[in-house]
């Protein structure tokens, strides 16, 4: 838990599978959303932020399918001020133990006039309306007043009023476009304290965009002004720039509490863990400079600060890694590990696989053990969550050889695929041996998707590391991400191109309209 005890409790909202999922390409499926749901709720969020349910068949399954899962953290489904939105919302939530309808109109200028083409007398209405109906149904609401740091101030102060009267228990204040700076934003939340007469009876929230790179700062500001919870994704996912990051908030938090006496329920030896969860999951990777969760964030390059790390690691070290669970990659397994060891390394590493899982588990992990000298965490993590991504798939890779090099002009892949339990064979060619491979699998499925992405990254260290591939695929405004892993960089990219099919096979089967967004 990041603070101290007795510390003022902040109250941590995660929505990564909300508005972090809104990033045009971050789309995550319902296996997805449950893995990275249960990963929050291990790490001490609070509030989990599942979906849109009126945006989506998919959003609801997925919203209702955590509520029924989770039950430490609280499961909230957003919904704008219309009874359909509140309704569809209502029911997704309707599993859960705990479960918040959080309901949200926008109150700029701006917005009022352009976006919702409604009065501000009407909109303070529907406030009143969207309030009352969500409380028919759960006690637990949160509004918020889209645009609300573009907003007038006398109407913020009389909508934030309504809702509370009306029952809100919570009050969220986005700074929607990312356009406040902390000095402006935590004046806004002071305001509100000071002239909301009924404002002792929520507890108020921010929501900061990250357009202008302000939104922990933003953040910040607000809950040293007495907001108390703050509204955050991992690796500060979310539309455009992002939203403020939730594990530089929670790190701040912890590190600077000489200043911020305030504590937070989350594990933050957890955080590297659900970054690397997130970024394979969507595709996006983490800057290496990000902080708290990149690649360099506690890497020492330049020989001076080695040199006073070395004597004393605060001369250049204000955080430790072990406390976000970035431990040194130390070779964990060989060749010779047996089962047991194996068993125990899964469980060390959070994974609860049933019998047969384990089984075929380790079995591609003494494969991986005659491939590759050194197994590290980061090979079994990869290997498991390979295994985990193919298990329901209907086409499969079955072989796949390939012949290129500057004496094989053009690239020649040969590819055996399992489609639906039959093995089919084929032959391409392309501009390059990926390219030829992607051709082949067009070939023996055929479809119109069209390729978005294609990254790989290495697991780890070493010509012999694991390359992670991930393939974004889009269809019909449908987008899709699949991975694979592999030591050979082809296999993993055939493997994330097959996965991705396979989820987009899903998709075409449930025929999901495209995504609303809020
Ligand atoms: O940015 C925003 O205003 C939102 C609201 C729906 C809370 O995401
Ligand atoms: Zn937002």
């Amino acid at each position: 838990m990041s603070g101290t005890k007795d510390a003022i409790r902040v109250i941590i909202f995660d929505t990564t599978l909300r508005d972090g999922e809104q990033s045009p390409g971050a789309s995550m499926n319902l296996d997805e959303k449950l893995r990275i749901a249960l990963v929050l709720e291990e790490m001490g969020v609070d509030v989990i932020e599942a979906g849109f349910p009126i945006a989506s068949d998919g959003d609801f399954e997925a919203v209702s399918e955590i509520a029924r899962t989770v039950k430490k953290s609280i499961v909230c489904g957003l919904a704008r001020a219309t009874k359909d939105d509140i309704d569809r919302a209502a029911g997704a939530i309707k599993p859960a133990e705990r479960g918040r309808i959080h309901t949200f109109i926008s109150t700029s200028p701006l917005h009022m006039k352009h976006k919702l083409q409604m009065e501000p007398d009407a909109v303070l209405e529907a406030v009143t309306d969207s309030v009352t109906l969500s409380r028919k149904y759960t006690d637990d609401v949160e509004w918020s007043a889209e645009d609300g740091s573009r907003t007038e101030h006398d109407f913020l102060c009389r909508c934030v009023e309504a809702a509370i009267e009306a029952g809100a228990g919570t009050i969220n204040i986005p700074d929607t476009v990312g356009y406040a700076i902390p000095e402006e934003f935590s004046a806004l939340i002071g305001m509100l304290f000071e002239r909301v007469p009924n404002i002792d009876k929520a507890v108020i929230s921010v929501h900061c965009h990250n357009d202008l790179g302000l939104a922990v700062a933003n953040s910040l500001a607000a809950v040293q002004m007495g907001a108390r919870q703050v509204e955050c994704t991992i690796n500060g996912l979310g539309e455009r720039a992002g939203n403020a990051a939730m594990e530089e908030i929670v790190m701040a938090i912890r590190t600077r509490h000489d200043t911020m006496p305030y504590s937070t329920g989350i594990k933050t030896e957890n955080i590297t863990k659900v970054s690397r969860l997130v970024s394979t999951i969507t595709g996006f990777t983490v800057q290496p400079n990000k902080a708290i969760v990149g690649a360099n964030a506690f890497a020492h390059e330049a020989g001076i600060h080695q040199d006073g790390v070395l004597k004393h690691a605060g001369t250049y070290e204000i955080m430790t890694p072990e406390s976000v669970g970035l431990t040194k990659s130390i070779l964990v397994m060989g060749k010779h590990s047996g089962r047991h060891a194996f068993r125990e390394k899964l469980k060390e590493l959070g994974y609860t696989l049933g019998d047969n899982a384990i089984q075929d588990t380790f079995k591609r992990f003494k494969d991986l053990a005659d491939k590759k000298k050194e197994i590290f965490d980061e090979d079994i993590i990869a290997l498991v969550d390979d295994e985990v991504v193919r298990s329901n798939d209907r086409v499969r890779l079955v072989s796949l050889e390939i012949l290129c090099g500057t004496k094989h002009r053009p690239p020649k892949a040969d590819l055996d695929l399992e489609i639906d339990g039959q093995v089919k064979h084929c032959k391409a060619t392309g501009d390059g041996p990926v390219d030829a491979a992607f051709n082949a699998i067009k070939k023996l499925f055929p479809h119109e998707a069209r390729l978005e992405l294609f990254q790989v990254h290495a697991v780890t260290r070493g010509t012999d590391a694991q390359a992670e591939v991930t393939v974004r695929l889009e269809e019909q405004g449908r987008s899709v991400n699949g991975q694979g892993a592999d030591t050979d960089t082809m296999v993993a990219s055939v493997k994330a191109y097959v996965n991705a099919l396979n989820k987009l096979l899903v998709k075409r089967e449930k025929s999901a309209p495209a995504a609303l967004s809020a």
